[in-house]
């Protein structure tokens, strides 16, 4: 165990519950991820916890590939409530579960594990929901009846959102990559999953056919890595965007990506992925403990400190 509260699979004793730091109350919950020591989870999930007054300690457990079932096992053996999952180990988690939500089988992934009284590993998904529930809250729209645009829908995330929205029954979906092969098999997905929606895809490179399409879309969502970096430039270029389309960046460091600024800078409402950060861990901790108050306004106070 190292000072920062990261543990590894071999802290994972079975038949003995974790503690942390000679604190009295078992850490009964984590998130897996590798790399997994810069997550905001056990910030988070912590603060609702105490909040609660609840005798459990969430902590973050690094875990290599390959070894996702193995953990899962000696976690469920130690005592383990349940557990996020982050990348890379979200399929590999989907292959160790028993069973799974609807969301989760239509994603292929799994973010939220809860280890059952009967020894039964059941698997969730609450990233789609997650994303639903932060762009319902800042642009006051719903998947339901919205004209959604997604750019990296090739992409793990990206997916997610799409076939979320498919979920919803959105009233159109417009997928964005720079490699539009890998939309197939996903526009195929959404069509069976919700024939009412219209799906179009457009290459990324296409900045008339962006700027057109952009035209009857509501919310243009950013599924890809580009704006991480400081001198990343917007992942859609500035001249595509328009007043009326609301940027949801699923990046939420830096808090204003530059697609965001692009967006403000024409008067567009933008927003960060901090929100969806925030309410699939929400969602996650309601399953725990379901019937408790919400989360999300606890988790947010934490992180805003
Ligand atoms: P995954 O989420 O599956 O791990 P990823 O490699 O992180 O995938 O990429 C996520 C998304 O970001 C993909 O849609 C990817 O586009 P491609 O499918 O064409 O690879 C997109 N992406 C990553 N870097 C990009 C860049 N520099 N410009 C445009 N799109 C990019």
């Amino acid at each position: 165990m190292t000072a920062n509260s990261l543990f590894s699979e071999a802290d994972l004793d079975a038949d003995a519950p974790l503690v942390l730091n000679g604190d009295p109350r078992p850490v009964r919950l984590a998130v897996i991820g590798k790399p997994v020591s810069h997550s905001l989870s056990p910030r988070m999930h912590q603060a609702v916890l105490d909040r609660l007054g609840k005798d459990t300690r969430y902590v973050a457990i690094s875990v290599e590939p390959g070894r996702v079932a193995k953990c899962l096992s000696r976690m469920a053996k130690a005592g383990f409530i349940g557990c996020n999952v982050t990348v890379p180990h979200k399929h590999e988690a989907f292959d160790a579960c028993d069973e799974h939500s609807d969301a989760a089988s239509t994603f292929g992934v799994v973010n939220t594990i809860r280890f059952r009284d009967d020894g039964t590993i059941f698997g969730d998904n609450t990233d789609g929901a997650g994303l639903e529930a932060a762009v319902g809250e800042a642009f006051n729209l719903r998947f339901s009846s919205a004209r959604i645009a997604i750019v990296g829908a090739g992409g793990g995330a990206g997916r997610a959102a799409a076939l979320q929205a498919a979920r919803s029954r959105a009233t159109s979906l417009l997928l964005i990559n720079r490699t539009t092969s890998k939309l197939r098999e996903l526009t195929d997905k959404i069509t069976a999953l919700s024939p009412g929606t219209t799906v179009d895809t457009v290459p990324l490179d296409d900045c008339e056919g962006l700027r057109s399409a952009f035209a009857s879309c509501d919310v243009l969502i950013n599924a890809t890595s580009v704006g991480l970096k400081p001198d990343d430039p917007p992942p859609i270029p500035a001249a595509c965007l328009h007043p009326k389309l609301a940027v949801f960046d699923m990046i939420y460091n830096p808090a204003e990506t530059p697609l965001m600024r692009a967006a403000r800078e024409i008067g567009a409402p933008a927003a960060n992925g901090l929100g969806m950060l925030i309410h699939q861990g929400a969602l996650a901790f309601a399953s725990w403990f379901p019937g408790t108050p919400h989360a999300a306004p606890t988790m947010r106070r934490e992180l805003m400190d």
